[in-house]
């Protein structure tokens, strides 16, 4: 166990699955069991491994973006044998470009954010990229904000779904933020839209996170305590808030999932850093509000979510538990039809690595959860 932070999977174990998801009752039914930890062959204790996590079908990614003092790469693993099968890097690229430090994956296709990557020929702007990855793992695009200037951050986080890359950039235009969506036509990816927020603010952060279902785009703003939602022409359809936190302070934005019309949206701020997460159905009603069942303060409960079907995970940045500051995250289910969510599991470590950042990122596809280690 030396060494890179680890990643483990888990699989989760229902009961039943009907037609319409996950039926949890009795939710004592569930159970999740951990199949494997997963570490980089080359990594190091730097590395920070398990910066970003994703899954889809076969193939789980994890950054690291350390690595290599420190250009970062991102690791693809099987999830069926476990085996290591391609370490990501880009072409060009400088060291402290963040590399790894976000990503998504979608069929054979692998985004990769790099926020602190370098642009421009004559004058050199840290303006932040993304890279794209076929399913031979090599690249097959760099994009990059036509209009992006100095600590855009483009690349902060990264969403695929089928065609469709979106990208954000907190930092654009003194920190109020933008969100680009490029569309894959003929095999290169165009870019066809620039998100903002209609009544964006300097430091909103606007594009902090950001997830796409089909046609659906959501953007979180978490210093503006909102998340946004976009629709196939890339209008503004909606902005999210919490229906009781704070805009100020509960940190509403700060992660954001989306499957079919179930949006979630993460919240730590929330009654002072115990943390919340927020479930919106497709009418963007309010239809759950997720906490830890044993949550207090600082347990930063939705520093990151994650969703597949009736099935979410949040993760938290230091959960308390019987051993001190352990991490851990946390599995929701729907109950039937009732759009009610209960806690179905809890997944921290058993260990004694009191420092962890056991859950803090997340990531679910079928019945595989992903969390770093
Ligand atoms: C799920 O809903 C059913 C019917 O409303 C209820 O009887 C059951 O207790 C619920 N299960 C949980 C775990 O809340
Ligand atoms: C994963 O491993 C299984 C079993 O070895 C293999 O059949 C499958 O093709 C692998 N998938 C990928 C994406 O490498
Ligand atoms: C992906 O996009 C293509 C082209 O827009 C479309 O024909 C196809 O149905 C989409 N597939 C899925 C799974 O959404
Ligand atoms: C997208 O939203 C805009 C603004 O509400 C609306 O005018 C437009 O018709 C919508 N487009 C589609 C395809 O729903
Ligand atoms: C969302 O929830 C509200 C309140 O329960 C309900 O009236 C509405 O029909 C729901 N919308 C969808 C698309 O499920």
């Amino acid at each position: 166990m030396e060494g890179a932070r680890s990643l483990v999977l888990l699989k989760l174990i229902v009961a039943w699955r009907v037609a319409s998801g996950f039926d949890v009752s009795p939710a004592s039914e569930f159970e999740v069991s951990l199949v494997e930890t997963v570490f980089a062959s080359d990594g190091k204790t730097s590395d920070e491994f398990g910066r970003a996590v994703a899954v889809f079908e076969e193939r789980i990614v994890i950054g690291a973006y350390n690595e290599e003092e420190s250009t970062g790469a991102a690791y693809v693993f099987n999830s069926t044998d476990f085996s290591q099968i391609a370490k990501l890097t880009p072409v060009g690229e400088s060291d402290d470009d963040c590399f790894g430090c976000a990503l998504a994956i979608y069929g054979e296709t692998i985004v990769v954010g790099a926020a602190y990557s370098i642009q421009g020929e004559e004058e050199e702007v840290v303006t932040g990229a993304a890279f794209v990855f076929d399913a031979t793992y090599a690249q097959i695009a760099k994009l990059t904000a036509k209009d992006g200037g100095e600590d855009d951050e483009f690349g902060w986080c990264v969403a695929i779904h089928n065609d469709t890359i979106v990208v954000g950039a907190p930092g654009h235009e003194s920190k109020t933020g933008a969100a680009y969506v490029f569309v894959r036509r003929n095999g290169q990816y165009v870019r066809v839209a620039k998100l903002t927020a209609n009544d964006g603010r300097e430091t909103d952060l606007f594009g902090y996170s950001c997830a796409v279902y089909e046609d659906k785009i959501v953007v979180g703003a978490y210093e503006a305590g909102a998340a946004y939602v976009f629709n196939e022409t890339y209008a503004q359809v909606e902005k999210l808030l919490a229906s009781d936190a704070p805009e100020d302070g509960s940190y509403f934005g700060r992660s954001v999932a989306i499957y079919a019309d179930t949006i979630v949206v993460g919240a730590y701020g929330e009654l002072t850093t115990t943390g919340a997460a927020y479930v919106f159905n497709g009418s963007y009603v309010q239809i759950a509000k997720l906490r830890a069942t044993d949550g207090v303060e600082d347990d930063y409960f939705g520093r990151n979510v994650a969703i597949y079907d009736d099935v979410i995970v949040v993760g938290t940045e230091s959960a308390d538990d019987d051993l001190g500051e352990a991490g851990a995250a946390y599995v929701f289910g729907c109950n039937g039809t009732s759009s009610s969510y209960v806690q179905l599991a809890k997944l921290s470590e058993d260990g004694n690595n009191l420092d962890d950042d056991f859950g803090l990122y997340v990531a679910i596809y079928e019945d595989q959860i992903v969390t770093r280690a």
